[in-house]
């Protein structure tokens, strides 16, 4: 009897924090793993652990945002090994502005991951899931599509348009075998901050109640995910907490929000 082959993943904003965790998690875990981020030799240090661990592995530096880019790279990816059933989009970034302080590159950067990545990569690939009758598509969320906060507008409305892209998905893969999971994370200790500055000091303080999860953690809660998959994952149990609150009490929740986070004056 022929060995079955390994399930492959394609894992963006693999480079760095919750994807390249998340990447060396699924390997660990007998995946063979595809990483997209724009930092080669980030991608070929990963790489080379994967490979010296015994784990099958392709680093494909695109930007991810760029959606011939993904086309050429899932070309690659099905002549190298075929269609994958596992994509975690993880490709993000953006510091948290007030819209007049936002340029217009920086607008556009955010837009184009998570928003764009995710969209590009899962369009690259839901054809053969579909054609296949089963796949899952998870998407690394934030907060700021639970409940926005003051002085991160750009940042925000593309989480949202990623929280909008799993909603449609969910409506247009029902009955395909096909599922999208959207997981949300509180804050995380990857290098998000640091490369994203003038961040971290507007979180509302009403937040820091909430523990902080290192990437490592948030890459079980996404493995727990392809076992067992849910339309939607908050971790930790505080914003869970946080997500039901808002679902009940709206308004009363932005008011708190909003008078814990940043203010114009402040
Ligand atoms: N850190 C947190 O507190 C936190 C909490 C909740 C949700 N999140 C969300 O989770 C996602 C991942 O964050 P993280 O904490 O893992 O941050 P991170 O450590 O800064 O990693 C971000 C990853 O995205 C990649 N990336 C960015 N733009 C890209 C593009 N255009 N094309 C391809 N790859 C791109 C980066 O790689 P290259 O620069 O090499 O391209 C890097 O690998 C973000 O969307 C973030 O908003 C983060």
């Amino acid at each position: 009897m022929m060995a079955k082959s390994p399930p492959i993943a394609v894992v963006t904003g693999a480079s760095s924090g919750i994807g390249a965790a998340s990447a060396l998690a699924l390997a660990e875990n007998g995946w063979r793993v595809v990483l997209v981020a724009r930092r080669a030799d980030r991608l070929a240090t990963l790489a080379a652990g994967i490979a010296g661990a015994g784990g099958e592995v392709l680093a494909e530096a695109l930007d991810a945002a760029d959606g011939a880019a993904v086309d050429a790279m899932a070309e690659r990816v099905r002549a190298a090994w075929g269609a994958p059933s596992l994509i975690v989009n993880s490709a993000g970034a953006g510091t948290w502005r007030f819209l007049e302080e936002t340029t217009a590159a920086q607008i556009d950067a955010m837009i184009g991951a998570p928003y764009l990545a995710a969209a590009h990569t899962c369009r690259a690939f839901i054809a053969d899931m579909i054609a296949a009758g089963r796949g899952q598509l998870i998407h690394i969320g934030s907060p700021a599509s639970i409940i926005p906060w003051p002085g991160a507008t750009a940042y925000t409305a593309s989480r949202w348009a990623l929280r909008g892209l799993h909603e449609a998905l969910r409506q247009d893969l029902g009955g395909t075998g096909v599922r999208s999971s959207l997981v949300y994370f509180g804050e995380v200790s990857s290098e998000y901050f640091e490369a994203n500055p003038d961040s971290h000091e507007h979180i509302p303080s009403l937040a820091s109640w909430i523990p902080v999860s290192t990437p490592e953690t948030c890459a079980g809660v996404i493995l727990g995910v392809v076992r067992r998959p849910r339309p939607v994952v908050c971790h930790p149990f505080a914003l869970r907490l946080m997500a039901w609150t808002a679902a009940l009490a709206p308004g009363p929740t932005r008011w708190l929000i909003a008078r814990t986070g940043r203010r114009h004056d402040k």
